[in-house]
């Protein structure tokens, strides 16, 4: 640590030298000037650390601060936590950790009283964590909207502009260098189910854990649905909500449709945007670029930057919210029917004997391409679910019938 009171160098240790690592590792000597005329104090590499080469505890020993970019849950939970109980602040963008074991690392930082900073953790460059922990610290949420993650809005932008497939869309992503060799957690929805995760946790001041969150994945969206939405006027999104229900909270992430006049409708390709709803505010948005080294190495580099000025900020529990699992949402309802009389009218009687009503329906096509597609008014997804396996016993049905979530807009 920083012993001689005329040295004016912050020492920073960094765990993991890939995308991001790398890209901050670059960062901080370009930076290093400025930085000491802001703080008075000069940012400099410590220590790397990456699986073939450097000691944690090396780096630990002449380290003012450690930032942790290796990913995964251990060792980075075990270096970070140590690293807070020998005093030093840490900064991390690591949302599957977070979202696990974060209550244990905040209360790590708080008894220790020393700083945990992450703000890359959650849609990248743009500013979320901090707006949400400072800026709106005086507003009472109601509801949060969020395309976080970048690989999957760029999926769905792809299918919707060209009609490829979702294998096909993937692809193109992989090429680009917007997915990964392996994308299930991204286009499962897991990883925009941990940013979830932690956004909520600060919109609402109670403890989430990623197991308490609902997700579901952008596999399954063919391309035919998009070209019905289309004519309905609709964009598809892979949407995370956390939202105040009654006295609890849910959090949830799953395809939904978006009408042209909502902002996040809007957000294209590799793009995250984060929707903050308050009574107080009625609604700001955020977007930028949600992922990449250069980008997330930004915000990491910020979260130093704080971290050398105090004071420090961890998010208090204010309360636990009890998690409520059904809400009320409106649904796209593609059915692949039988093209014979009394159809729509056997439908329409399912639906109506369950409480769901019709906004919208088109008819189209005959014999074997016969289908309605419908848009219902918000109702309780209990019922609509309900609706949902009464209509796949129907003879008239050729498929199962499929569900995509629309959001209705609130703030017009
Ligand atoms: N990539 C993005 O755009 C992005 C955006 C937001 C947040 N993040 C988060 O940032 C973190 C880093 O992501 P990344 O994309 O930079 O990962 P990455 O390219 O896979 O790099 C990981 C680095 O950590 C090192 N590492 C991993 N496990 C280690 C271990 N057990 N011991 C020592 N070193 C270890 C690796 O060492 P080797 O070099 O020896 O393999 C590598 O240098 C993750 O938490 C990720 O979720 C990434």
């Amino acid at each position: 640590m920083t012993s001689d009171p005329g040295d004016r160098a912050f020492r920073v240790g960094l765990l993991g030298h890939g995308t991001v690592g790398a890209a901050f590792a670059a960062l901080v000597p370009q930076h290093a000037a400025r930085v000491e005329r802001l703080t008075g104090l000069r940012p400099e590499l410590s220590g790397v650390m990456t699986r073939r080469s450097g000691s944690f505890e090396e780096i630990l020993e002449r380290s003012d601060l450690i930032v942790e970019l290796t990913g995964g849950i251990e060792p980075a939970r075990g270096w970070l936590l140590r690293a807070m109980q020998e005093g030093r602040h840490v900064v991390t963008a690591n949302k599957q950790l977070l979202s696990q074991y974060g209550e244990e690392l905040w209360e790590c930082a708080r008894a220790n009283g020393v700083q945990l900073r992450f703000e890359g953790a959650v849609a990248g460059v743009v500013p979320v964590i901090r707006v949400l922990q400072e800026a709106l610290a005086g507003a009472t949420i109601d509801r949060v909207h969020g395309i976080v993650n970048g690989t999957t809005n760029f999926i769905l932008t792809e299918m919707a502009r060209t009609g490829m497939t979702f294998a096909e869309a993937l692809a193109e992503a992989q090429r680009l260098g917007y997915a990964e060799a392996d994308p299930s957690e991204d286009v499962d929805g897991r990883d925009a189910a941990a940013k979830m995760a932690i956004l909520a946790r600060l919109a609402f001041a109670s403890p989430v854990h990623l197991d308490q969150v609902r997700y579901e994945g952008i596999e399954h969206i063919q391309p035919d649905d998009l070209a019905y939405a289309h004519e309905l006027g609709l964009e598809l999104k892979l949407i995370g909500t956390a939202e105040r229900v009654g006295s609890g909270l849910n959090v949830r992430v799953h395809p939904a449709f978006l009408y042209p006049g909502h902002p996040l409708a809007s957000v294209s390709g590799p793009f995250n945007a984060v929707t903050v709803e308050s009574e107080e505010i009625t609604e700001i948005t955020m977007s930028g670029p949600g992922a990449g080294g250069p980008q997330t190495a930004s915000a990491v580099l910020g979260d130093v930057i704080s971290a050398m000025i105090p004071p420090a900020s961890t998010p208090p529990t204010a309360q636990v919210l009890e998690i409520v699992d059904d809400v009320v949402s409106a649904f796209y309802l593609h059915l692949e029917v039988a093209d014979e009389p009394g159809v729509l009218a056997s439908v329409a009687k399912i639906l109506a004997e369950r409480g769901v009503s019709v906004k919208s329906v088109v008819q189209r096509g005959l014999g074997e391409q016969a289908r309605l597609v419908m848009v219902v008014h918000p109702v309780l997804e209990s019922r609509f679910f309900a609706a949902m396996a009464a209509l796949g016993g129907l003879d008239v049905l050729r498929a199962p019938p499929r569900a995509i979530r629309v959001l209705e807009e609130e703030f017009g």
